[in-house]
């Protein structure tokens, strides 16, 4: 369809719980190759216990599926609160990933931006420095999305230092 946006964000619903913990297995195993600590499981699979927390606990996790002309091409997970905020109404990007075909087309630039601009208020966004493509990737789309108003800091992080990056949505700026 010619006049499909190019990238959708939208809500993933309990009946594409099956299809999120699908891409959660392809982003696990990407992870893994830069977290020592993640072990496959014996039935071949990563597994998210959390998985189904994104439906009982409404108010404080988000799941969303993001689609590429209509097809799904990756997801983020959002929970309020973050583990790098004493802010409980903090928004924290918890998950984020495209499937590699789709890389560096700048999908996951335009899904991060209408994430941030359909949840107004602060953002915090980790990213370890032992995933390569992680902090290059968000240092660039922050950068250019608050205008470089984002404030960074580091944490520990097991077995990488996590650099933070907290910075307001346009949306909470606009009258
Ligand atoms: C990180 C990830 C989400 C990036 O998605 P993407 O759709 O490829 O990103 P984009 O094409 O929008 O990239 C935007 C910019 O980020 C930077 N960038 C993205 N990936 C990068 C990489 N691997 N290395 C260096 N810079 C990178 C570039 O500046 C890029 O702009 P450019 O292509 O014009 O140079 C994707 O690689 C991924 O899912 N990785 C595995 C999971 C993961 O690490 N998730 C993030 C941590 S939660």
């Amino acid at each position: 369809m010619p006049d499909q946006p190019e990238t959708e964000l939208e809500v993933a619903t309990p009946a594409e719980a099956p299809l999120l913990a699908n891409l959660l297995e392809l982003y696990i195993h990407d992870l893994s190759a830069a977290f020592p600590a993640i072990q496959l499981g014996a039935d071949g699979r990563f597994g998210y216990p959390s998985l189904p927390l994104y439906w009982s606990e409404p108010e404080r996790r988000f799941p969303f599926l993001i689609r590429e002309r209509g097809r799904v091409v990756g997801f983020a997970l959002v929970t309020r609160g973050s583990p790098a905020s004493d802010d409980p109404d903090v928004w924290d990007v918890a998950e984020f990933f495209v499937i590699r075909q789709q890389r560096r087309t700048g999908v996951g630039r335009r899904a991060a931006v209408r994430l941030w601009d359909q949840l107004p208020g602060r953002w915090i966004v980790r990213a370890s420095q032992g995933n390569p493509g992680a902090a290059p990737f968000w240092s660039s789309v922050i950068a250019q999305y608050s205008g470089g108003a984002a404030v960074q800091s580091q944490r520990p992080g097991n077995p990488h230092l996590v650099r933070v990056f907290s910075f307001e949505s346009r949306a909470s700026k606009s009258p």
